[in-house]
């Protein structure tokens, strides 16, 4: 079953039984957060088929198990990890399409914020927020669509606020702003998890982050020219706003509960304001909590592929990198060749240097990435801190970390836990043949 939008996404997710499904209505305030935070937890996605804020269904924690990710890169679950970071470097041109879904129905512009089941997750977020947003903007430096997903501030029923922080679009934002002028964009929400995940990764210069997502899904993605401004978005999703996004119109955004697990506000953020809107005839809204496993996960892929991307450029060997659950993207894993101590500890402050990542950890190859009490017999049993451990302060890290200094400024560590060249003798290992042959064994005894 190939994954081409949000509704083949639900169907699959149904199949697999990992979709509880709850007719509604239940409320856009802080209930549908707790269906999807007591799901998650399950690794289940949550179908809502209304809310009290309308007819609207929502599909909710879809990236809720890497198997989800397997079916939408059509590998098995066990290559889904390497298929992902294989693929990243990879760019397929997206298409451009006459029509498409997401153009079939005019909305009412000046009421999008009441037809929108948007969520009010926690107690002490500001209102409700658009989670799913993909903003797109044309880039006048390079000619390109630039593209990121970015929080979204409910300010009105026409208006929300939006959280610029990442390039490309904090850049391309931060030119209009100093023109004095507004910004024309598109917001598309409702994207199959590929072309979601695409808008998230690290961008080059000049290329529309729509090839990467072409590259992930195997085949180009269809565009479709937003009819109000002319931008070309994704023709699968599920609902598109165009409008502007006003620099004189800048207000203090949040406190929203983030993907770290904490309140974050900003003094001062833009407002999109909508001019046009359509939609599929029936359009499904992807509802994403910023605390479940989806949210994180998507951000450990982003860690995943830009480790993955500078591994290219050091003299180690990455057989496989995993962000650790919960981490946003912000710890990670990689397991690496035999190389020298000296070599992994270039390669671990070259990591401590991108943005993302601030706790990295080096393992050997006979080390289980998904198994962490296998990373942790690792760090305790194959690294001294004084030798193996590096410490470097003051680099740029997630402005949503809780603990960083002004500016996001923070301290990151990498620990060589390899033992490589350092830990002599022999790993003690029940034989693999004897574990396969007495596997059936134990498992009649369980019955
Ligand atoms: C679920 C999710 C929410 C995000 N929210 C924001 C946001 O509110 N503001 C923002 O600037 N970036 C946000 N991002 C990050 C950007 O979409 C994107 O990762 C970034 O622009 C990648 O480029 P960079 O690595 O060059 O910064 C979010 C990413 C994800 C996966």
């Amino acid at each position: 079953m190939a994954l081409r939008d949000l509704t083949d996404v639900v169907a699959f997710l149904r199949a697999c039984g990992r979709l509880a499904e709850v007719d509604g209505p239940v409320s856009v305030r802080h209930e549908v957060a707790a269906l999807l935070h007591m799901a998650s937890r399950e690794h289940r996605a949550v179908w809502v088929g209304r809310t009290d804020r309308g007819p609207l269904s929502m599909v909710g924690n879809v990236l809720c198990h890497d198997e989800v990710l397997a079916q939408a890169l059509g590998v098995p679950p066990e290559q889904a990890g390497r298929a992902f970071v294989e693929r990243c470097t990879g760019r397929v041109r997206p298409r451009v399409a006459a029509d498409g879904p997401v153009l079939e129905r005019p909305l009412e512009a000046g009421e999008i914020g009441e037809f929108l089941p948007v969520l009010t997750h926690y107690e002490g977020d500001s209102g409700a927020f658009l989670t799913t947003a993909v903003v797109s903007a044309l880039d006048p430096r390079t000619g390109t669509v630039a593209r990121g997903v970015h929080r979204m501030e409910q300010r009105g029923p026409d208006r929300f606020g939006v959280a610029l922080l990442n390039p490309p679009l904090s850049e391309v934002y931060a030119e209009a702003k100093a023109a004095g002028r507004p910004l024309p964009a598109a917001v598309t929400l409702g994207h199959e998890p590929l072309t979601f995940l695409a808008a998230a990764l690290k961008g080059r210069a000049g290329e529309d982050k729509m090839a990467a997502a072409g590259a992930l899904r195997g085949e180009p993605v269809d565009l479709v020219s937003a009819p109000h401004t002319g931008i070309p978005v994704p023709a699968e999703a599920e609902i598109l706003l165009e409008g502007v996004i006003d620099p004189s119109d800048e207000r203090p955004d949040g406190p929203f509960g983030e993907i770290s697990g904490y309140h974050v506000s900003f003094s001062a953020t833009p407002t999109f304001v909508v001019r046009s809107a359509r939609c599929r005839q029936t359009p499904l809204y992807h509802a994403l909590l910023p605390t479940g496993w989806e949210a994180d996960r998507l951000l450990g892929m982003v860690a995943e592929a830009s480790v993955q991307a500078l591994a290219g450029a050091v003299p180690v060997e990455v057989t496989a990198v995993r962000a650790t659950p919960f981490s946003y993207g912000a710890s990670v894993v990689v397991r690496l060749a035999p190389a020298t101590p000296d070599r992994i500890r270039a390669f671990l402050e070259t990591l401590l240097r991108e943005t993302r990542v601030k706790v990295v950890v080096a393992v050997a190859e006979d080390v289980d990435l998904e198994d962490p009490w296998d990373v942790e017999w690792s760090v305790v049993s194959r690294s001294q801190p004084d030798r193996d451990w590096v410490i470097l302060p003051g680099l740029q890290g997630q402005p949503i970390d809780p603990s960083a200094h002004e500016h996001a400024v923070t301290a990151k560590a990498g620990v060589d836990a390899t033992g490589y060249q350092r830990v002599p003798g022999r790993r003690a290992r029940v034989p693999r043949a004897a574990l396969e042959r007495t596997r059936a064994f134990l498992t009649r005894r369980e019955r």
